[in-house]
Protein backbone atom coordinates (compact mmCIF):
# COMPACT_ATOMS: atom_id res chain seq x y z
CA UNK A 1 0.00 0.00 0.00
CA UNK A 2 1.55 3.55 -0.62
CA UNK A 3 2.02 5.16 1.75
CA UNK A 4 4.98 7.62 2.95
CA UNK A 5 6.94 5.26 5.00
CA UNK A 6 6.54 2.10 1.80
CA UNK A 7 7.70 5.07 -0.83
CA UNK A 8 10.46 6.55 1.02
CA UNK A 9 11.57 2.76 1.97
CA UNK A 10 11.62 2.04 -1.76
CA UNK A 11 13.31 5.09 -2.98
CA UNK A 12 15.94 4.39 -0.71
CA UNK A 13 16.56 0.62 -2.09
CA UNK A 14 16.92 2.34 -5.09
CA UNK A 15 18.69 5.97 -4.21
CA UNK A 16 20.69 5.48 -1.61
CA UNK A 17 24.44 7.11 -0.74
CA UNK A 18 26.99 4.58 -0.53
CA UNK A 19 29.18 5.03 2.03
CA UNK A 20 31.45 2.83 4.38
CA UNK A 21 29.69 3.20 7.25
CA UNK A 22 26.55 1.88 5.77
CA UNK A 23 27.62 -0.98 5.06
CA UNK A 24 25.98 -3.68 6.11
CA UNK A 25 28.62 -5.32 8.24
CA UNK A 26 29.60 -1.63 9.77
CA UNK A 27 26.29 -1.16 10.72
CA UNK A 28 25.83 -4.44 12.54
CA UNK A 29 28.79 -3.13 14.49
CA UNK A 30 27.44 -0.27 17.23
CA UNK A 31 31.57 0.93 17.77
CA UNK A 32 31.46 1.38 14.13
CA UNK A 33 28.34 3.11 14.24
CA UNK A 34 29.70 5.78 17.12
CA UNK A 35 33.19 6.27 15.42
CA UNK A 36 31.27 7.26 12.15
CA UNK A 37 28.57 9.09 13.30
CA UNK A 38 30.87 11.35 15.66
CA UNK A 39 32.62 12.32 12.69
CA UNK A 40 30.23 13.27 10.69
CA UNK A 41 28.53 15.70 13.39
CA UNK A 42 30.52 18.59 11.83
CA UNK A 43 32.11 17.57 8.66
CA UNK A 44 30.80 16.45 5.33
CA UNK A 45 30.42 12.80 4.22
CA UNK A 46 32.88 13.13 1.28
CA UNK A 47 35.55 14.28 3.96
CA UNK A 48 34.48 11.61 6.28
CA UNK A 49 34.65 8.85 3.66
CA UNK A 50 38.92 8.13 3.93
CA UNK A 51 38.99 9.28 7.93
CA UNK A 52 36.46 6.66 8.70
CA UNK A 53 37.87 3.85 6.80
CA UNK A 54 41.80 4.28 8.08
CA UNK A 55 40.36 5.20 11.99
CA UNK A 56 38.92 1.51 12.17
CA UNK A 57 41.75 0.30 10.86
CA UNK A 58 43.72 1.64 13.06
CA UNK A 59 42.03 1.55 16.04
CA UNK A 60 39.36 -1.85 15.66
CA UNK A 61 37.30 -1.83 18.73
CA UNK A 62 36.73 0.15 21.62
CA UNK A 63 39.63 -1.40 23.81
CA UNK A 64 42.63 -0.53 21.09
CA UNK A 65 40.77 2.75 20.83
CA UNK A 66 41.24 3.51 24.97
CA UNK A 67 44.41 2.69 24.76
CA UNK A 68 45.63 5.15 22.17
CA UNK A 69 47.29 8.09 23.49
CA UNK A 70 45.65 11.19 22.80
CA UNK A 71 48.13 13.37 20.47
CA UNK A 72 48.01 9.89 18.57
CA UNK A 73 44.30 10.54 17.36
CA UNK A 74 44.16 14.34 17.18
CA UNK A 75 47.19 13.68 14.51
CA UNK A 76 44.78 11.13 13.00
CA UNK A 77 42.16 14.26 13.47
CA UNK A 78 44.22 16.70 11.07
CA UNK A 79 41.95 17.70 8.82
CA UNK A 80 38.78 16.89 10.24
CA UNK A 81 38.30 19.94 12.42
CA UNK A 82 36.38 20.14 15.74
CA UNK A 83 39.10 18.55 17.54
CA UNK A 84 36.67 18.33 20.85
CA UNK A 85 35.67 15.37 19.44
CA UNK A 86 38.58 13.36 19.24
CA UNK A 87 39.38 14.07 22.90
CA UNK A 88 35.60 13.07 23.52
CA UNK A 89 36.35 9.95 21.67
CA UNK A 90 38.88 9.07 23.78
CA UNK A 91 37.33 9.74 26.95
CA UNK A 92 34.07 7.94 26.15
CA UNK A 93 36.14 4.58 25.50
CA UNK A 94 37.42 5.00 28.60
CA UNK A 95 34.34 5.15 30.62
CA UNK A 96 32.97 2.30 28.48
CA UNK A 97 35.93 -0.07 29.32
CA UNK A 98 35.56 1.29 32.79
CA UNK A 99 31.46 1.16 33.10
CA UNK A 100 30.11 -0.64 30.18
CA UNK A 101 32.25 -3.59 29.33
CA UNK A 102 33.69 -2.54 26.73
CA UNK A 103 29.80 -2.16 25.18
CA UNK A 104 27.91 0.81 23.79
CA UNK A 105 24.64 1.37 25.63
CA UNK A 106 21.53 0.39 24.24
CA UNK A 107 19.56 3.02 25.64
CA UNK A 108 19.49 6.94 25.64
CA UNK A 109 19.90 7.70 29.29
CA UNK A 110 23.32 5.69 29.52
CA UNK A 111 24.31 6.85 25.80
CA UNK A 112 23.32 10.95 26.46
CA UNK A 113 25.97 10.74 29.54
CA UNK A 114 29.17 9.61 27.37
CA UNK A 115 30.67 12.51 26.16
CA UNK A 116 30.62 13.83 22.69
CA UNK A 117 27.33 12.34 22.54
CA UNK A 118 24.28 14.23 22.38
CA UNK A 119 20.58 13.98 21.59
CA UNK A 120 21.25 13.45 17.73
CA UNK A 121 24.10 10.95 18.25
CA UNK A 122 22.27 8.76 21.14
CA UNK A 123 19.26 8.29 18.80
CA UNK A 124 21.44 7.64 15.52
CA UNK A 125 23.10 4.99 17.54
CA UNK A 126 19.85 3.56 18.59
CA UNK A 127 18.55 3.71 15.39
CA UNK A 128 21.31 2.53 13.08
CA UNK A 129 23.38 0.42 15.45
CA UNK A 130 20.29 -1.25 17.93
CA UNK A 131 17.79 -0.58 14.95
CA UNK A 132 15.24 1.07 17.95
CA UNK A 133 12.03 2.35 16.82
CA UNK A 134 13.86 5.96 17.12
CA UNK A 135 15.21 8.83 14.50
CA UNK A 136 18.26 10.93 14.88
CA UNK A 137 17.19 14.38 13.92
CA UNK A 138 19.70 15.77 11.58
CA UNK A 139 19.85 18.97 10.10
CA UNK A 140 18.92 17.07 6.46
CA UNK A 141 16.26 15.68 8.36
CA UNK A 142 14.92 18.26 10.64
CA UNK A 143 14.80 20.57 7.05
CA UNK A 144 12.91 17.72 5.29
CA UNK A 145 10.41 17.12 8.10
CA UNK A 146 9.39 20.85 9.02
CA UNK A 147 8.54 21.18 5.31
CA UNK A 148 6.65 17.64 4.74
CA UNK A 149 4.65 18.97 7.67
CA UNK A 150 4.67 22.13 7.81
CA UNK A 151 6.59 23.04 11.14
CA UNK A 152 8.57 25.58 12.26
CA UNK A 153 12.10 24.04 11.64
CA UNK A 154 13.00 24.84 15.40
CA UNK A 155 10.35 22.46 16.95
CA UNK A 156 12.22 19.94 17.00
CA UNK A 157 9.96 18.30 19.52
CA UNK A 158 6.96 18.34 16.82
CA UNK A 159 9.09 17.04 14.19
CA UNK A 160 10.07 13.87 16.01
CA UNK A 161 6.54 13.40 17.16
CA UNK A 162 4.88 13.55 13.58
CA UNK A 163 7.84 11.31 12.47
CA UNK A 164 7.42 8.67 15.28
CA UNK A 165 4.26 8.06 13.37
CA UNK A 166 5.78 6.89 9.69
CA UNK A 167 8.72 5.08 11.11
CA UNK A 168 8.72 1.02 9.92
CA UNK A 169 8.46 -1.48 13.07
CA UNK A 170 11.92 -2.88 11.27
CA UNK A 171 14.75 -1.12 9.56
CA UNK A 172 14.68 2.03 10.93
CA UNK A 173 17.87 2.65 10.33
CA UNK A 174 17.00 2.45 6.86
CA UNK A 175 14.17 4.91 7.32
CA UNK A 176 16.11 7.53 9.00
CA UNK A 177 18.98 7.23 6.21
CA UNK A 178 16.92 7.41 3.55
CA UNK A 179 15.60 10.41 4.81
CA UNK A 180 18.90 12.25 5.14
CA UNK A 181 19.44 11.15 1.92
CA UNK A 182 16.41 13.23 0.41
CA UNK A 183 17.46 15.83 2.42
CA UNK A 184 21.17 15.82 0.96
CA UNK A 185 19.91 15.22 -2.79
CA UNK A 186 16.53 16.40 -3.00
CA UNK A 187 14.88 18.62 -0.82
CA UNK A 188 18.40 20.72 0.13
CA UNK A 189 18.28 24.11 1.94
CA UNK A 190 18.56 26.33 -0.65
CA UNK A 191 16.96 24.52 -3.83
CA UNK A 192 14.55 21.65 -4.12
CA UNK A 193 13.55 18.70 -6.17
CA UNK A 194 10.43 18.29 -5.78
CA UNK A 195 9.38 16.29 -8.65
CA UNK A 196 11.70 13.87 -8.28
CA UNK A 197 10.53 13.52 -4.30
CA UNK A 198 8.88 10.02 -3.27
CA UNK A 199 6.91 11.51 -0.60
CA UNK A 200 5.79 14.44 -2.23
CA UNK A 201 2.37 13.30 -2.38
CA UNK A 202 2.52 13.80 1.53
CA UNK A 203 3.86 16.88 1.41
CA UNK A 204 2.74 19.98 2.99
CA UNK A 205 5.12 22.34 0.89
CA UNK A 206 4.84 20.79 -2.21
CA UNK A 207 1.37 21.07 -2.25
CA UNK A 208 1.64 24.54 -1.48
CA UNK A 209 3.80 25.02 -4.21
CA UNK A 210 6.43 26.53 -2.16
CA UNK A 211 9.26 24.17 -4.10
CA UNK A 212 12.54 26.12 -4.94
CA UNK A 213 13.80 26.08 -8.20
CA UNK A 214 16.08 29.58 -8.52
CA UNK A 215 19.36 28.92 -7.38
CA UNK A 216 19.12 32.01 -4.53
CA UNK A 217 22.46 33.31 -3.59
CA UNK A 218 22.98 33.22 0.27
CA UNK A 219 25.50 35.30 1.22
CA UNK A 220 27.78 34.06 3.89
CA UNK A 221 28.95 36.28 6.53
CA UNK A 222 33.03 37.09 6.14
CA UNK A 223 34.98 37.32 8.75
CA UNK A 224 38.79 38.10 9.09
CA UNK A 225 42.19 36.44 10.53
CA UNK A 226 45.22 38.16 11.30
CA UNK A 227 48.12 35.94 11.59
CA UNK A 228 51.37 36.84 13.05
CA UNK A 229 54.42 34.60 12.81
CA UNK A 230 57.44 35.03 14.89
CA UNK A 231 60.58 33.71 13.81
CA UNK A 232 64.20 33.34 14.91
CA UNK A 233 66.41 31.77 12.61
CA UNK A 234 65.08 28.51 11.68
CA UNK A 235 62.07 28.49 14.16
CA UNK A 236 59.11 29.31 14.83
CA UNK A 237 56.91 30.55 17.97
CA UNK A 238 53.39 28.25 17.98
CA UNK A 239 50.98 28.67 20.93
CA UNK A 240 48.39 26.24 22.19
CA UNK A 241 45.08 26.27 20.62
CA UNK A 242 42.32 27.35 23.11
CA UNK A 243 38.74 25.86 22.40
CA UNK A 244 36.37 28.25 24.28
CA UNK A 245 37.77 28.20 27.47
CA UNK A 246 40.16 24.69 26.78
CA UNK A 247 43.67 23.91 26.10
CA UNK A 248 43.02 21.10 23.07
CA UNK A 249 46.50 19.99 22.76
CA UNK A 250 46.27 21.54 19.10
CA UNK A 251 49.41 24.24 18.45
CA UNK A 252 48.45 27.13 16.17
CA UNK A 253 50.49 30.19 14.72
CA UNK A 254 49.15 33.62 17.34
CA UNK A 255 46.28 34.87 15.63
CA UNK A 256 43.40 37.23 15.82
CA UNK A 257 40.08 36.97 14.58
CA UNK A 258 37.64 39.99 13.51
CA UNK A 259 34.01 39.78 13.07
CA UNK A 260 34.57 42.89 10.16
CA UNK A 261 37.18 44.51 8.04
CA UNK A 262 39.98 46.49 10.56
CA UNK A 263 42.68 48.52 9.08
CA UNK A 264 46.33 46.56 9.35
CA UNK A 265 47.40 49.59 12.25
CA UNK A 266 44.33 47.71 14.55
CA UNK A 267 45.05 44.52 13.85
CA UNK A 268 48.55 45.12 14.36
CA UNK A 269 47.64 45.98 18.09
CA UNK A 270 46.30 42.65 18.64
CA UNK A 271 49.28 41.39 17.79
CA UNK A 272 50.61 39.50 21.16
CA UNK A 273 53.81 41.41 20.92
CA UNK A 274 55.05 44.62 19.81
CA UNK A 275 57.66 44.01 17.39
CA UNK A 276 58.22 45.18 14.05
CA UNK A 277 55.74 43.40 11.89
CA UNK A 278 56.02 42.88 8.23
CA UNK A 279 52.92 42.72 6.18
CA UNK A 280 53.01 39.42 4.27
CA UNK A 281 51.75 40.27 0.53
CA UNK A 282 48.42 38.70 -0.39
CA UNK A 283 45.73 37.43 1.29
CA UNK A 284 44.30 34.04 1.79
CA UNK A 285 40.49 33.18 1.36
CA UNK A 286 39.07 29.98 2.71
CA UNK A 287 34.81 28.52 2.91
CA UNK A 288 34.77 28.04 6.48
CA UNK A 289 31.44 25.96 6.80
CA UNK A 290 29.44 28.75 8.12
CA UNK A 291 31.76 31.83 6.66
CA UNK A 292 34.05 32.97 5.01
CA UNK A 293 37.22 33.95 6.00
CA UNK A 294 39.96 36.00 4.80
CA UNK A 295 43.56 35.26 6.46
CA UNK A 296 46.16 38.47 6.76
CA UNK A 297 49.88 37.84 7.31
CA UNK A 298 52.16 39.61 9.45
CA UNK A 299 55.45 38.33 10.66
CA UNK A 300 58.73 39.44 12.00
CA UNK A 301 62.61 38.26 12.24
CA UNK A 302 63.97 38.49 15.74
CA UNK A 303 67.81 39.12 16.33
CA UNK A 304 67.38 37.87 20.00
CA UNK A 305 65.43 34.80 21.04
CA UNK A 306 62.33 35.62 23.81
CA UNK A 307 60.44 33.49 25.22
CA UNK A 308 56.43 34.12 25.22
CA UNK A 309 53.80 32.92 27.55
CA UNK A 310 51.78 29.84 26.76
CA UNK A 311 53.87 29.25 23.83
CA UNK A 312 57.05 27.37 22.47
CA UNK A 313 59.47 27.70 19.66
CA UNK A 314 59.56 25.03 17.08
CA UNK A 315 61.86 24.01 14.39
CA UNK A 316 60.48 23.95 11.51
CA UNK A 317 61.49 20.44 10.65
CA UNK A 318 59.62 19.45 13.45
CA UNK A 319 56.42 20.82 12.20
CA UNK A 320 55.64 17.31 10.25
CA UNK A 321 55.38 15.84 14.05
CA UNK A 322 52.81 18.22 15.67
CA UNK A 323 49.34 18.31 15.89
CA UNK A 324 48.16 21.09 13.91
CA UNK A 325 44.77 21.92 12.25
CA UNK A 326 44.47 21.14 8.16
CA UNK A 327 43.82 25.62 8.39
CA UNK A 328 47.16 26.09 10.03
CA UNK A 329 48.99 23.59 7.74
CA UNK A 330 47.83 25.79 4.97
CA UNK A 331 48.66 28.97 6.67
CA UNK A 332 52.08 27.46 7.19
CA UNK A 333 52.58 26.25 3.83
CA UNK A 334 51.93 29.83 2.72
CA UNK A 335 54.36 31.39 4.95
CA UNK A 336 57.00 28.82 3.46
CA UNK A 337 57.29 27.08 6.63
CA UNK A 338 56.56 23.78 5.73
N1 LIG B 1 25.40 12.10 8.52
C1 LIG B 1 25.28 11.62 9.75
N2 LIG B 1 25.03 10.30 9.74
C2 LIG B 1 25.01 9.93 8.44
C3 LIG B 1 24.81 8.70 7.76
N3 LIG B 1 24.58 7.59 8.45
N4 LIG B 1 24.83 8.72 6.42
C4 LIG B 1 25.08 9.87 5.73
N5 LIG B 1 25.26 11.04 6.31
C5 LIG B 1 25.25 11.09 7.66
Amino acid sequence: MPNLTNNLMFWYKQNKRKFPWREKKNLKNPYFVMVSEIMLQQTNTNTVIDYFKKFILKWPNIYSLSNARLNEILFFWQGLGFYKRAHNLLDTSKILIKKYNGKIPTNYKDLINLPGIGEYTANAILTLAYKKKRIGLDVNINRVASRLFNLNIKDKKKIYQKLSYHLPNKKTDDFMQALMDVGATLCKKKITKCHYCPINNFCIFFKENKQIESNIIYKKKKKFLFIYLIKFKNEIILREKKEGKLLNNLMEIPNYLFNKKVSLEVAKRKAPLKLNWKKVKGKLNTKISNFDLETIFFETELKKKFFLKDSVWVNKNKLKKIPISSLMRNFLVYLNCF
